[in-house]
């Protein structure tokens, strides 16, 4: 009962050194005055600089951009804004203003029209097609821009499923052979990584021999290891024209409530030769980076989808959410739970609000 705030040890004053705003606090006045002051690490802007945890950085990320065929086409995906499929000629000018800006990966997703598309995917390797004619170009426009190429057959595929369907079934095997042929030509066209995100089981071991085979030792694989049924990719199908034509991708991509599968799914990938592993999504998943990150240290990606983007663009355009701040947060938040490199459509402008 007798403890009164006047009974707590007084604090002799320091000497006056010290700038002005550092003495703000009641002194001697203070009753119960905390060891710790965790306030004092975030005082000034320098300070939290100083000891800031996760810096996000233009080289952790990788800009997916759709291609379509023809020429000076520029269309944007009304479910995407600042988002375009854009056609190979006007592609380049968007490759040079992201390297301009710093960025130094691409992620390539091709729009192939309806009459391209069939069951077994077959546009999908051949030489002439819409992506080896982007990397060859790209290569010989911006050369120092790593080029990534998603392998998988759904934006070929009749079906819209990353394989061949087969009473109403999507096979496995006969799915991998033709994911193989893809990543042996997106090699071929000058391809660095092939990034396959079809989910179907042993693509990635056959991929790397099929690749070591013919001789593309150093061309890399990063693997969509954690690759999850989600809702979040209907932006991206609108893009490319490419949902499902019937059921859903759950026998093959993977069930949101299950985090344990991915470890298996990562230590698959890596047995079978994957140089990077990627969850998928992202935002909805950071427990699962944060996981896979722990488990391996194989550089491990995260794929910031077109619905996070798509949710950030529609709360902003309504004015119900600053969308740099939430843009930069978001990102900051992936980079923390673990992820090394992001893929996101946000690139071109994190790397201006970087350079502000
Ligand atoms: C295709 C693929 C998809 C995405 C990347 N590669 C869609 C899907 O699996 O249905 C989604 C990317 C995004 O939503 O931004 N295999």
């Amino acid at each position: 009962m007798s403890s009164s705030p006047t009974s707590a040890p007084t604090l002799q004053p320091v000497a006056d050194i010290a700038a002005p705003e550092n003495r703000t606090g009641a002194g001697s006045e203070t009753p119960y005055p905390p060891v710790q002051r965790p306030r004092r690490l975030r005082r000034t802007d320098a300070l939290r600089r100083m000891v800031r945890e996760t810096v996000l950085t233009v080289d952790d990320l990788i800009y997916p951009l759709f291609v379509m065929d023809g020429e000076g086409q520029q269309q944007e995906v009304p479910s995407m804004p600042g988002c375009f499929r854009y056609s190979l000629d006007l592609l380049l000018a968007e490759v040079k203003t992201a390297s301009d800006l710093g960025i130094g990966a691409i992620a390539l997703f091709p729009l192939i029209p309806p009459h391209q598309k069939d069951n077994a995917g077959t546009e999908s390797y051949n030489p002439e097609g819409l992506i080896p004619r982007a990397i060859r170009a790209i290569k010989q426009a911006v050369p120092q821009m790593l080029v990534i190429t998603d392998v998988a057959l759904d934006p070929y595929s009749s079906a819209g499923h990353d394989g061949i369907v087969k009473a109403g079934q999507i096979l496995n095997d006969e799915t991998v052979a033709v994911l193989v042929k893809q990543a042996l030509m997106h090699a071929e066209a000058g391809a660095d990584i092939v990034a396959p995100s079809d989910m179907m089981d042993g693509r990635v071991g056959a991929i790397r021999q099929a690749l070591d085979a013919a001789g593309w030792i150093n061309v890399g694989i990063l693997a969509y290891s954690a690759k999850y049924a989600s809702a979040y990719y209907g932006p991206f199908r609108d893009a490319l024209d490419s949902a499902p034509q019937f059921g859903d991708k759950k026998t093959y991509q993977m069930d949101a409530a299950n985090a344990r599968e991915a470890i298996k799914e990562v230590e698959l990938d890596i047995a079978e030769g994957a140089d990077m592993v990627m969850v998928k999504p992202a935002l909805a998943y950071l427990d699962v980076i944060g996981r896979i990150k722990q488990h391996t240290n194989l550089p491990v990606a995260a794929y910031n989808v077109s619905g996070e983007y798509a949710m950030i663009k529609a709360a902003a355009q309504q004015g119900w959410i600053d969308e740099q701040k939430v843009m930069l947060e978001t990102l900051t938040s992936m980079k923390r739970a673990g992820a090394d490199v992001i893929l996101t459509y946000f690139a071109k402008a994190v790397a201006l609000a970087l350079q502000a």
